[in-house]
Formats: C-alpha cells, sequence, structure tokens
C-alpha cells in the first residue's frame, strides 16, 4: 500500500475538519495528490495548511449540490488530467426524540448524508467508467447504519441509506473494475462529536462528562475513537491491499459493534 497513491489524486469531501481532515492527511502522507473540498472554503484551507499545500488543492463544495459537485469535479479533472480516488464523507447530524423531530431536520440529514452521497459517487462513477479508470470509492457512513441509535433515528436513516447504496453500486460497477465500500466509524472525537455531546446531555438531564464516559463504557477498546482510526482503514479500503473486497460496510467501533 506504500506506494499505491504515489501520482494519484483523491478527492475528500467535508475534508474541512475531523475525519475528513484526517483522510486528507492520510492520503496526502501516502504520496497523493489531495483534493481537499468542503462546504466551508476557509475550513478546506486551515485542513490544507495542516497537512502541506505541496501536492493538495482546496474547492468550495456543496455535496447536496448537483451543478456545485460537476463543476468542481470537471476544474478537478482540468488541473490534475485525472482522479482515482474518492472518499465521500461530508455528513452532518442533529439530535432529537421522533416525537419532536422537524422535516427540516430529516430533510437536512437525508439531504447531506444520503443525497450527498449519491450525487458524488454519480460524478466519479461517471468519469471512472468514462476514462475506463478503475476507480476506489470510499464512503463514510457510521455505527448508527448498523444499529438505530436513539435520538438519531433520523440519522440512522440517512446511514442505512448509505450502506445499501454502497452494496447496490458496488455490484453495477463491479464488471468495470470499480469498487465501492463503506466504513462505519463509531463514537469519534471531532467537532460533530463536541456538539451531539451537548445535544445529548441536554435531552438525557446528564452531564457532558457523564456522555462522554457512557461513550467510554460502551467501547471495549477503551477509549474514544480518532479521525485517524477511521482514515487508516480508509486508505486501505482504497488500496490494492483491500483488491477482493467491494460492497463491504466496515465497522471501526472499537468493537462497539461487530457484525
Ligand atoms: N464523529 C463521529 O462520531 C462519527 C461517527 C460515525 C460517522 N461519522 C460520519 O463521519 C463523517 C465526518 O464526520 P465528522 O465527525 O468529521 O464531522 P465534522 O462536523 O467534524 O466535519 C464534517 C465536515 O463536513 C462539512 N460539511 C457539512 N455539510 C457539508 C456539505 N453539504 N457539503 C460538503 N461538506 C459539508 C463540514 O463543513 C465539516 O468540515 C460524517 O459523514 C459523519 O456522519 C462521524
Amino acid at each position: 500500500m506504500d506506494k499505491d497513491f504515489i501520482g494519484k489524486t483523491v478527492i475528500v469531501t467535508g475534508a474541512g475538519g475531523g475525519i475528513g481532515r484526517a483522510i486528507a492527511h492520510a492520503f496526502y502522507k501516502l504520496e497523493a495528490t489531495v483534493c481537499i473540498t468542503d462546504l466551508s472554503l476557509k475550513a478546506a484551507k486551515e485542513t490544507q495548511e495542516i497537512i502541506g499545500n505541496e501536492r493538495s488543492q482546496v474547492y468550495e463544495l456543496d455535496v447536496t449540490d448537483k451543478k456545485n459537485i460537476e463543476n468542481v469535479f470537471e476544474k478537478i479533472l482540468e488541473t490534475n488530467k485525472s482522479y482515482d480516488v474518492l472518499a465521500s464523507n461530508a455528513g452532518v447530524s442533529t439530535m432529537n426524540y421522533v416525537e419532536n423531530l422537524t422535516e427540516d431536520e430529516w430533510d437536512f440529514n437525508m439531504n447531506v448524508n444520503a443525497k450527498g452521497i449519491f450525487l458524488t459517487n454519480q460524478a466519479a462513477i461517471k468519469y471512472f467508467k468514462m476514462s475506463k479508470t478503475k476507480g476506489k470509492i470510499v464512503n463514510t457512513a457510521s455505527l448508527a447504519a448498523k444499529v438505530g441509535a436513539p435520538l438519531l433515528a433520523h440519522y440512522s436513516a440517512s446511514k442505512f441509506a448509505v450502506v445499501g447504496f454502497t452494496q447496490a453500486l458496488a455490484r453495477e460497477v463491479a464488471k468495470d473494475g470499480i469498487r465501492v465500500n463503506a466504513v462505519c466509524p463509531g463514537l469519534v472525537k471531532t467537532s460533530m462529536q463536541d456538539r451531539e455531546v451537548q445535544w445529548e446531555a441536554k435531552l438525557r438531564g446528564l452531564s457532558p462528562d457523564k456522555v462522554i464516559q457512557e461513550y467510554i463504557d460502551m467501547t471495549p477498546l477503551g477509549r474514544l475513537e480518532k479521525p485517524e482510526d477511521v482514515a487508516d482503514v480508509v486508505t486501505f479500503l482504497a488500496s490494492e491491499n483491500s483488491r477482493f473486497m467491494t460492497g463491504q460496510a466496515i465497522n471501526v467501533t472499537g468493537g462497539i459493534y461487530t457484525t
């Protein structure tokens, strides 16, 4: 895997922070050219400052906007002549009991998490097929894509959709040599988790520290997950080491969930 990404171009969505930033960094360290994309250009630029700018570019990209995706992916092609990997990672969450859940919350989660995967994957496989590139796609799903999580019914629904889509697309494009897999992270220390801890504490009447302790207690490996724990599995799924894997949704949860 050490040399798999030299001379390759990788697109990462939601790379302005958290897991996406770690994915961008991991590919950069493996000597890929990394296209750091995010809804926030400012956040994407911060990632570039952290990972290095010798082989990276930043792009403002909203994964819910088909036209925007087509334009940015086209620009990426003009600049790099080709691309080989899409890490479709952008995602959002909110927390609520279903009885209080609003349609806006439902639409927001479904739009970014499910439709965002559809639109970015569609753009990538069109290019991979047209150019006969044996491309790799790695989608970020979630532990909540395997087990419905209380307060996250809408988020779980959007992430189950990611796994279903990944499985179906993988079967469609396997004959073209394109592989499509997903990662399912657990309880990862990012700004998304910081927000969720505050919401969960309020909704359940607990202190934020108690919520964090519960997360650690439910994790057999005994600590919060780091973005890098996920990123190393994403690079594996995009590398030749995983050459006979497609349509998989791999748990990276410290043992919280095992099937
Ligand atoms: N943190 C966790 O515990 C956890 C667990 C399982 C899965 N995940 C998933 O991992 C992914 C990354 O989560 P994170 O924890 O790093 O979150 P984060 O909030 O720290 O970072 C998400 C990034 O996505 C960007 N983004 C939001 N909406 C976007 C859009 N419409 N288009 C493009 N970019 C957009 C944000 O600007 C941000 O930079 C998400 O798909 C999330 O659902 C996270």
